[in-house]
């Protein structure tokens, strides 16, 4: 299946996806936030913090998997993202390691379905139309190595992301 149609983009609340893995925008500590990361622990419920707490963080760029607890995705695949700090930090190749580790770590527990924040871009400072190339390319070449991974969606909580989104993949 060519990657194009393995790839969707919608707008809205990631934790109401029926996927098999959502994937979280977290911190290195793994204990919880604001932003998608406040969300996703606020639907999943106490039991994913508790799971959290006994994986010993996880640092900028890796992925790490739990169950998805009360939330409709079976499990939920946490990755940090860089902070931004002017774009020569090598944030555009760590930005790029969680979404391929990310799909990694899906395509090993058997995820087929898996849907993505827009890593980075919120609290981290990320630019929007900086991080939307850099993540689709991940994915785009990730997808190539897991031939498992049926479907990818990117999910644009605001309008911004979504419009850079837009124009990447009608392009
Ligand atoms: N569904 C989908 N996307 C969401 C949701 C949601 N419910 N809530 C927020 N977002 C979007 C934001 O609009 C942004 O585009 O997720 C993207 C990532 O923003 P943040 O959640 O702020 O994550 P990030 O920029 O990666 O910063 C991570 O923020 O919440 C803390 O604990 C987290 O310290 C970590 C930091």
């Amino acid at each position: 299946m060519p990657d194009h149609a393995r790839i969707t983009l919608v707008r809205g609340d990631i934790t109401t996806l029926e996927v098999d893995a959502i994937v979280n925008a977290a911190n290195s500590s793994l204990l919880g936030g604001g932003g998608v990361d406040g969300a996703i622990h606020r639907a999943a419920g106490p039991e994913l913090r508790e799971q959290c707490r006994t994986l010993g963080g996880c640092p900028a760029g890796e992925a790490r998997v739990t169950s998805g607890y009360r939330l409709p995705a079976r499990w939920v695949i946490h990755t940090v993202g860089p902070i931004w700090d002017g774009g020569d930090h090598d944030e555009p190749a760590t930005l790029a390691s969680c979404y391929r580790n990310s799909l990694a770590l899906a395509a090993q527990v058997g995820a087929k379905t898996i849907a993505f924040p827009s890593i980075s871009t919120g609290v981290y400072g990320y630019p929007g139309h900086l991080a939307a190339p850099v993540a689709l390319a991940a994915v785009r070449s990730a997808l190539e190595e897991h031939a498992s991974i049926q479907q990818v969606t990117f999910v644009c909580f605001d309008n911004a992301n979504f419009q850079a989104y837009r124009a990447l993949l009608a392009g």
